[in-house]
């Protein structure tokens, strides 16, 4: 019944509504145009990723006029009037989004985008920021944590702050490094208005390229080793995957029946695993989008997988509280339900699995979840070998260095906290933005 009336006051509401911007255009120009149209590479000196750009046109000028349809830009490309037709060597858009394009305009192309931070505004830190996301660099001296509304570039051994990256998503819930440190690629979002990948160049602190897409922050978003690919889970049950060198959108998949939390591909970049709340962690062809078959038998929801260094094998956890190591691949003579590929499944936590790491020389798994301490397991045997415990709260984020002989967290108190892995001696712990006076 609710879902019905849903459905017609949706209908309803779009037939008297005028366009908007965000919710009806942008989207469009996400996934038709921006792969063109963008900052990186502006075909026609035309950007397509914010409206002042949109607004300000290309070498033709405006890309449209408010009011006047017929005379903009835009709505000529569509049609095909201007030649050559737009999007460039794709099918036309249906009529009813062309439509969109063309109502907007004439309603008076206004611009319903959020206030947004400007690179000159950055944040002030009246407490230290909830941490969602960290990861060494490959050489080990930078750790890239999640801030508000930015990324924070830290020396590993809590020091020295190096850079702040400062954008547009007020939530930055994944990072990732390139495996030749050169590229940084972060998934977040603004709660409630977008989702946003962005692909920094770590040198210059630059943001390369930014995608957004869905109406809601995006988690999870993983690298492919070889750097090709981003994928990002969304909370409208979608995986979407972008390729790294233009932020173009490559395709998304919908094959959840809830939020997908987490992404890994494997070892040749040719797969990746998405893990939802529905409970599946399902294997997906990288280049093609296509599935290719469930890795674990239903338990419980997912939150969180990583892969082990060398080999396609995961870690899978969520509210079941038990780490699950599976094999990505079943044997060709599979049965329904059948649980052949679990390799183990090591203890209970003492509360729901936040975030999961593999240590790159392939001897740990470290296990966060909503308790003061992060486990650390010898996946062979599924014995534990240490607790990194002091933490106040719910953890949310852990990484090992690149020689694994360091474990990094970060949660709830805002504090980044640096272990050996060999024993959980705690060897810094830092707050990794500067905090402003009357801060406690
Ligand atoms: C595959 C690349 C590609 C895609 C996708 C694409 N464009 Fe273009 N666009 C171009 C190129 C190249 C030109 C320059 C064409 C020319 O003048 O020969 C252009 C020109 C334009 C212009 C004229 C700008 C000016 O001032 O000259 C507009 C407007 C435009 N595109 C809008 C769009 C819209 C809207 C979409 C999405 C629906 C889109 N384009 C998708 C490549 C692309």
């Amino acid at each position: 019944m609710r879902r019905v009336f849903l459905l017609l006051c949706g209908t309803i509401g779009s037939l008297a509504a005028a366009p908007s911007f965000t919710k009806d255009i942008q989207p469009l120009l996400q996934k038709h145009c921006q792969g063109c149209h963008q900052p990186a590479s502006k075909a026609a000196n035309l950007d397509v990723t914010t409206y002042q750009a949109f607004a300000k046109g290309g070498q033709r000028g405006p890309a449209f006029v408010a009011g006047q349809p017929d005379q903009s830009l835009t709505v000529r490309y569509l049609l095909g009037e201007a030649k050559p037709r737009m999007p460039l060597a794709a099918e036309a858009l249906p009529e009813s989004e062309i439509a969109l394009f063309r109502d907007w305009i004439r309603d008076g192309a206004k611009d319903d985008s959020p206030e947004e931070a400007t690179e000159t505004s950055a944040t002030v830190y009246l407490q230290p920021p909830v941490i969602t996301a960290l990861k060494f660099s490959p050489d080990g001296q930078t750790l890239a944590i999640s801030g508000n509304r930015e990324i924070l570039l830290h020396s590993a051994d809590g020091k020295k702050l190096l850079h702040r990256l400062s954008g547009r998503a007020e939530r930055i819930l994944s990072v990732a490094f390139s495996a030749d440190g050169k590229l940084l690629i972060a998934g977040g979002g603004t709660p409630a208005q977008f989702g946003e990948v962005q692909v920094w160049d770590v040198a210059t602190a630059k943001l390369l390229r930014s995608a957004r897409l869905t109406n809601d922050t995006v988690f999870g978003a993983s690298l492919a080793p070889d750097a090709s690919k981003i994928a990002v889970g969304c909370a409208d049950n979608t995986v979407h995957v972008f390729e790294t060198a233009t932020g173009k959108e490559l395709y998304k998949i919908g094959n959840h029946e809830n939020w997908v939390l987490a992404t890994v591909f494997g070892v040749d970049s040719k797969r990746f695993v998405s893990a939802s709340g529905d409970r599946a962690a399902k294997l997906i062809d990288a280049n093609s989008g296509a599935f290719l078959e469930n890795v674990n038998l239903l338990r419980g929801e997912l939150n969180a997988i990583a892969r082990h260094p060398k080999k396609d094998v995961v870690v899978l956890g969520g509210a079941e509280r038990y780490p699950y190591i599976y094999l990505m691949d079943r044997p060709r003579n599979m049965k329904i339900a059948d649980d052949t590929t679990l390799v183990r499944k090591l203890e209970r936590q003492d509360g729901a699995i936040t975030a999961l790491d593999w240590s790159p020389d392939g001897a740990r798994i470290a296990v966060a979840s909503q308790s003061a301490a992060v486990n650390l397991y010898d996946p062979e045997t599924g014995d534990k070998k240490a607790a990194c415990s002091g933490h106040s709260a719910g953890i949310y984020t852990v990484a090992f260095s690149p020689d694994s002989s360091k474990l990094a967290t970060g949660g709830f108190d805002g504090k980044v906290r640096v272990y050996s892995t060999q024993d959980c001696k705690l060897l810094h712990s830092f707050v990794p933005v500067p905090l402003s006076a009357g801060a406690q």
